[in-house]
């Protein structure tokens, strides 16, 4: 039942094989999960080769409106009102270092900046910025550094039509980083990197205290995992994808060919993550001390000791509901998928905290 007062909220992560819903309601201080769907998408598998290009994933928006519509209906979700966050490579994100000038002169400031940044005319995306720190050059010159994310009209309009035709109002849009670095890193006061992986793509946010500060991607993620297996295997796409999720990297004996197959893909992954880790440090002068594991990959057997081990940096699987209240006997459910929820968890609680 719905007090007076309380306020319900939905998030929601379009993904390349899912799409994810989560239904949350505020009362008094407390967040408690309401309900929360997911559906495979686009016969993901079946379509494997051409799931990994870019043009296939361009699903029809009424397409996902109807997906959306079932979810909403399966799950019996009532709010209408949502945020949805967008893949980091569906907009731009940069940092910028600019002197450190009133606050009020921020605004023209940033659109004159913008110009320089944004790889598209400035009428044609909408742009948002936070300063997110502050620091004095070689020539003591003091300089604020403003994260800027620019998101296309083309995208927004998109969105909007998707969730109008699931009867539902799309309040507000962000990047899938800023969803992540709420829910994962607010109250944490050192810079976290979280590696959201995917099925398509793999995410690099930095983080601190809930607030994004930067943000990097590449193409090799779960769907490339599961693609060198079954070529390496010469088995079909869903069996591969069975035993990764089955074995994932401990199987021992026979099936040891199965890390010998998806360990240089993670390699590869993780040379993108010491990248970043170290473009982000030479940005903003502070070392990344811990890492966070998300989305579905994050639930391959063994990856937190071999992220650990390769970079040198302490890696956990995310928890994104540490903080939401939900019923007891979802426990089993919330430790098995919760990671793959935290995007659309992250969205929701734009609205409510
Ligand atoms: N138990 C598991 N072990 C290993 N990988 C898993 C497991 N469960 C799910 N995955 C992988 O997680 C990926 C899907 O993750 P997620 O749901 O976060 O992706 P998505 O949001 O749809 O994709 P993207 O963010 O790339 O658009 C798939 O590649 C899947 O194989
Ligand atoms: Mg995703």
């Amino acid at each position: 039942m719905a007090f007076f007062g309380d306020k319900t909220y939905l998030g929601a992560e379009i993904g390349t094989t899912t799409i994810k819903l989560v239904e949350l309601i505020k009362s008094g201080k407390e967040i408690r999960l309401k309900n929360y769907g997911i559906l495979e998408t686009y016969g993901y598998l079946e379509r494997f080769n051409n799931a990994l290009q870019t043009s296939s994933l361009k699903a029809l928006e009424s397409e996902i409106s109807a997906y959306l519509s079932i979810i909403l209906q399966r799950a019996k979700i009532r709010s209408r009102n949502a945020t949805v966050s967008l893949p980091a490579f569906s907009a731009f994100t940069t940092l910028i270092e600019l002197p450190d000038i009133p606050e009020g002169e921020l605004p023209s400031a940033m659109a004159f900046q913008a110009k320089q940044y944004v790889p598209l005319p400035i009428a044609s995306v909408k742009l948002d910025y936070i300063k997110v720190g502050e620091r004095t050059d070689e020539n003591g010159l003091k300089l604020q550094q403003i994260f800027l994310v620019s998101i296309p009209n083309e995208q927004i309009d998109r969105y909007q039509k998707i969730f109008n035709g699931a009867s539902l109002n799309l309040n507000a849009l962000e990047v899938e980083g800023m969803s992540l670095a709420r829910v994962l890193t607010k109250g944490i006061k050192e810079a976290t990197m979280i590696v959201d992986l995917g099925a398509r793509s793999t995410s690099f946010a930095v983080a601190k205290d809930g607030f994004l500060r930067f943000e990097a991607q590449t193409d090799f993620a779960g769907g490339s995992l599961t693609q060198a297996l079954a070529s390496g295997m010469n088995i079909s796409p869903r069996r591969a994808e069975e035993l990764k999720q089955q074995r994932g990297l401990l199987a021992a004996g026979a099936e040891s060919e199965l890390s010998t197959l998806m360990l240089p893909i993670l390699d590869v992954i993780i040379n993108e993550a010491r990248r970043a880790k170290e473009n982000f440090e030479k940005s903003y002068k502070e070392g990344i001390t811990s890492l966070v594991l998300t989305g579905g990959g994050a639930n391959l057997l063994g990856i937190e000791d071999y992220f650990t081990k390769q970079l040198a940096v302490k890696t956990v699987r995310a928890n994104p509901f540490r903080n939401i209240i939900y019923p007891p006997e979802i426990e089993p459910i919330i430790k098995k998928s919760g990671p793959a929820f935290a995007v659309a968890l992250g969205a929701a609680i734009r609205n409510l905290v």
